[in-house]
Parts: structure tokens; C-alpha cells; sequence
């Protein structure tokens, strides 16, 4: 039986989008708020998704158990109250945008679970605002 299995998580991080390349009325038109100089914070909420066949002898897919210590291990504790701009040598010269995070998020991730199972991650950096990869 193919099925999925959901884990959710919550960090806050702060950030600055700005491209260096551009004059700082062009970043303040294209990053509005986000440009802030003095960088702002988000609450950053995480789901992320497994999915494969069900274990036949723990009728588990995976005990969301490991999973949420993988997750608090490997991410809540390497986002969580950093600023991602200065404290994450992956944004040194990338834009931390949802985006980037999300796919790094999954990067981390995907290296600590079996490819055995398929991984997909959601992340919301407002209520109404989120990312998912792989696109669906
Ligand atoms: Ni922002």
C-alpha cells in the first residue's frame, strides 16, 4: 500500500532580499518590504511529506518519531533565530529567498531519508505565502 505521511514544523529566521547588482531603488521596487536594510524576521512554517509503500511489520510508512528528530536535528536547529543573510554560508551570496530555503530545506533533508521513500517539502514564510519542492 503506497501511501503519505505528514511531519510539520516551525522556525522564525530573519533575512534581507536585495540583489547587489541593482541600484537601491530598483531593489526597494522589487523587494519591497523584504529589502528592508536592517533585515525582518518571518515565522517560518515547514511540512514536509514522505511518501512509499507501508511497512508490513509496523504498518508504518516511517515512525514520524525519527522523522520529527531529523527534522529538529538537521533544520530547526540550523534556521531557527539565525539570520539567514549573515549566519548561512548557503545565502553567502544568494538571495534567501522561500524559494532557495525550501529547496535547501529538501536538499538537507533528502540526504538523511532512504531513497526508498519519495520527499516533498512545503514551506510557508507568511499564512498566505508558501513554496513546495519538488513542483508539483
Ligand atoms: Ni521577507
Amino acid at each position: 500500500m503506497r501511501i503519505s505521511v505528514f511531519r510539520r514544523a516551525h522556525f522564525n529566521a530573519a533575512h534581507r532580499l536585495h540583489n547587489k547588482q541593482w541600484s537601491d531603488e530598483k531593489n526597494r521596487e522589487v523587494f519591497g518590504l523584504c529589502n528592508s536594510p536592517n533585515f525582518h524576521g518571518h515565522n517560518y512554517d515547514l511540512e514536509v511529506k514522505m511518501t512509499g509503500e507501508v511497512d508490513p511489520e509496523t504498518g508504518y510508512l516511517f515512525d514520524l518519531g525519527v522523522l520529527a528528530k531529523i527534522i529538529k536535528e538537521k533544520v530547526e536547529n540550523k534556521f531557527d533565530h539565525k539570520n539567514l543573510n549573515l549566519d548561512l554560508e548557503e545565502f553567502k551570496d544568494k538571495n534567501p529567498t522561500t524559494e532557495y530555503l525550501c529547496h535547501l530545506i529538501w536538499t538537507i533533508l533528502r540526504a538523511e531519508i532512504d531513497d526508498k521513500y519519495d520527499l516533498a517539502i512545503k514551506l510557508w514564510e507568511t499564512p498566505r505565502n508558501y513554496v513546495e519542492y519538488p513542483a508539483s
